[in-house]
Parts: structure tokens; sequence; C-alpha cells
């Protein structure tokens, strides 16, 4: 695919937003794993809402940006045995933001125990970097003008 500049820009500002955002997810799995070791503190376990809460609004600009911005549409009209991918990465979003707000949610009203919080956070990571990984693929391979692979 020969991107145009405004295309090239956009795929290269998503991987940008990918660098960053694994740093961030790493951070917040630091802490979801060293809530074990202070759970005689349960006051902690707020640190860890506060941390889901400050990557959750970032985390819903990034999903919006990687829709406006045409990326899966565009993939899936030029290679269509993508469609079903690209279908599955967009709805990963609202499932991704469903499910950190589940976990912000019940910590702040005390429905979750720091081992439940820190296990649904690990799952929802680990989620969110498979789908951020899938995406690096697919804009790496897009850039480099070969076909997707499907995984
Ligand atoms: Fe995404
Ligand atoms: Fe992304």
């Amino acid at each position: 695919m020969t991107a145009p500049d405004e295309e090239l820009l956009e795929s290269h500002r998503i991987l940008a937003e990918h660098e960053l955002l694994r740093r961030e997810i790493r951070d917040l799995g630091q802490c979801a794993d060293g809530l074990l070791l202070a759970a005689s503190r349960p006051s902690w376990i707020l640190e860890l809402a506060a941390r889901i809460e400050h990557l959750r609004p970032r985390l819903a600009e990034h999903f919006a940006r990687e829709v406006e911005c045409g990326f899966f549409d565009r993939l899936a009209e030029e290679w269509p045995n993508c469609e079903p991918a690209c279908r599955e990465l967009e709805a990963d979003h609202y499932d991704l933001l469903v499910e950190l707000d589940a976990v912000s949610h019940g910590v702040r009203a005390g429905r979750l125990d720091v081992g439940e919080a820190v296990r649904r956070t690990r799952t929802t990571l680990g989620r969110l970097a498979r789908h951020e990984e899938r995406e690096n693929d697919l804009l790496h391979r897009t850039l480099e003008g070969g076909a997707p692979a499907l995984d």
C-alpha cells in the first residue's frame, strides 16, 4: 500500500503512542504485582484504581484516534481477508475500557479484594498488550508495503 503522507504520519503517530502506552502498561502491571506484597495495607489498593483511572482517558483517546484516522477501514478495504481481524481489534477497544472501568469502580466501591483486583488487572493488561502488538504488526507491514499477516 502506498499511503499518502497524512496516512503515514498517522501510522507513525499510532506507533509512537504504542511505545508510550507500553511503558504505562508496564508500570501499572508493576503496581499490581507490588500490591500482592503490600496486601497487609488494604488502602494501597486505591493506588491501583488511581493508576487505572489515569491510564483510562489516555487509552480511550488513543483508541478513538485509531478508529477516526481510518486505519482499520483502509486496511480492510485493501486486504479484505484482514477485515475480521480489524473488526476484532475495534471491538477490543470497548471491551478493554469496560473491564478497566469494572476493576477501578469495583475497587472504589470495595467490591474487589486485592487478589481479585490484581488478577483482573493483570488479565486485562495482558490482553491490552497483545492488542497493541497485533496493531503494531499490521502497521509495520503496511508501512513496509507488504500484505499483513493474519493471526
Ligand atoms: Fe487499538
Ligand atoms: Fe493501539
